[in-house]
């Protein structure tokens, strides 16, 4: 069986051709456990691109969801709802990092689309300062500051603001890129395409000095690596570094499409009447995901959960073609000796789900919350079991 990731299967199934697929067919999911047609039972490691936070079927979250589907299935924002008034108050405590506003959105992209039209409306300035192997979606603005979107996919004529890339490492240059024409600067505390590659607190803390200097807003884009991912609330909470808004998305739904805007009040006082808007975003079905979410990780214990267990993998799963590893939390990067995709494809064969990023040399995992050590041990007898070097 050839396990690497398949072309698509063209116009006969009616779905754009768009994206390369895993040779299974998932039918079902419980807990860290995908069921395919073909009765295999595999381990997820990579929880659709970090979504599945809770896991499959998580009792609190099928609860919620059910219950407002019935009471309740949709008012736009034009319509007062306490679902959604509980889902914002639940996050700013969650996040208790001094915010009090958030916009609710559906995507990772439109959370950094707002945030970005909000920095240039605080500054009136027109530059955007992001980093190298960035990623922070597909949309104009988001594609704009994601690292070599014009080579490979972005395919607008150009982009809507003028935008400078600094390295992710380079402390100097921070000085040299970020200046008084810089609006604000964009980062992933913790890069997740570009390699579960973790900026470090000196970094970050640096950063936020340079932004403070010179007057540009600092915004952490924590779609991938916020919600509990690294084992604190957010990434600005492990590094202790605050930036003036937090873009999330993926684990805050659990699987509900939905994403959010956290603004200092800096920034709050800054949002004028009819400034932002959606349609979904901030509909009820979303903010009972959301609310569901935090309960289940604060009652649950699962930001300790996966400190003890990234902890874990840490310690067990350098062996095989795993040299080290990199990253924070569940977003793991596992360096290896031998190309990541054919690591990822040998680790499918033996059932489990593990993902990729932009580094070739990079396994990259994204494991529910409700990971154990007991399935590391899966993991860690597959890595075990697979060459230590490619084949000559
Ligand atoms: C860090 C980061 N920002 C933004 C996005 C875009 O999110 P979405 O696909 O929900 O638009 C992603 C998606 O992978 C991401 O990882």
């Amino acid at each position: 069986m050839n396990a690497e990731l398949q072309t698509p299967p063209g116009p006969s199934d009616y779905l754009a051709p768009v994206f390369a697929q895993y040779p299974i067919e998932v039918v079902s999911a419980e807990g860290v456990w995908l069921h395919t047609r073909d009765g295999r039972r595999i381990l997820d490691l990579y929880g659709g691109h970090a979504v599945a936070a809770l896991g499959y079927g998580h009792a609190g979250w099928t609860h919620a969801l059910e219950s407002q589907a019935r009471t309740l299935s949709f008012q736009s924002n034009a319509v007062p709802l306490d679902v959604r008034v509980r889902a914002a108050s639940r996050l700013i405590r969650f996040a208790n990092l001094g915010f009090d506003s958030v916009f609710f959105v559906n995507s990772g992209a439109e959370a950094n689309e707002n945030a970005l039209k909000m920095a240039f409306k605080l500054t009136g300035r027109q530059e955007i300062v992001a980093l190298e192997a960035s990623f922070h979606g597909r949309t104009a603005g988001a594609g704009a500051v994601t690292w070599g979107a014009a080579e490979k996919w972005y395919g607008y004529p150009r982009t809507p603001f003028d935008v400078r890339f600094t390295s992710r490492s380079d402390i100097a240059a921070l000085t040299r890129n970020i200046t008084s024409a810089t609006a604000a600067v964009i980062a992933e505390p913790v890069q997740g395409v570009g390699g579960a590659f973790d900026l470090g607190r000196p970094f970050l803390e640096a950063l936020a000095k340079r932004c403070a200097e010179v007057g540009a807003i600092l915004i952490f884009d924590e779609v991938q690596c916020g919600m509990g991912r690294t084992g604190q609330p957010f990434a600005a909470n492990f590094y202790g570094v605050t930036p003036d808004m937090i873009t999330t998305a993926k684990a805050l739904g659990n699987g509900l499409p939905c994403a959010a805007l956290l603004m200092s009040p800096r920034v709050t006082a800054q949002v004028k009447l009819d400034a932002l808007g959606t349609t979904f975003g901030g509909g009820p079905m979303a903010c009972a995901a959301i609310e569901a979410v935090i309960e289940a990780i604060e009652s649950e214990g699962l930001l300790a959960n996966v400190r003890r267990v990234a902890a874990y993998i840490r310690e067990t799963c350098i062996v095989g073609p795993v040299v080290a590893h990199q990253g924070a939390g569940f977003l793991t990067g596992l360096r290896t000796r031998v190309p990541a995709k054919q690591v990822q494809a040998a680790l499918l064969e033996r059932d489990i789900l593990t993902g990729t990023s932009s580094d070739p040399h990079i396994v990259r995992l994204l494991p529910p919350y409700v990971l154990e050590e007991a399935h590391v041990d899966l993991l860690r007898a597959a890595l075990e079991d697979l060459p230590t070097a490619a084949p000559r």
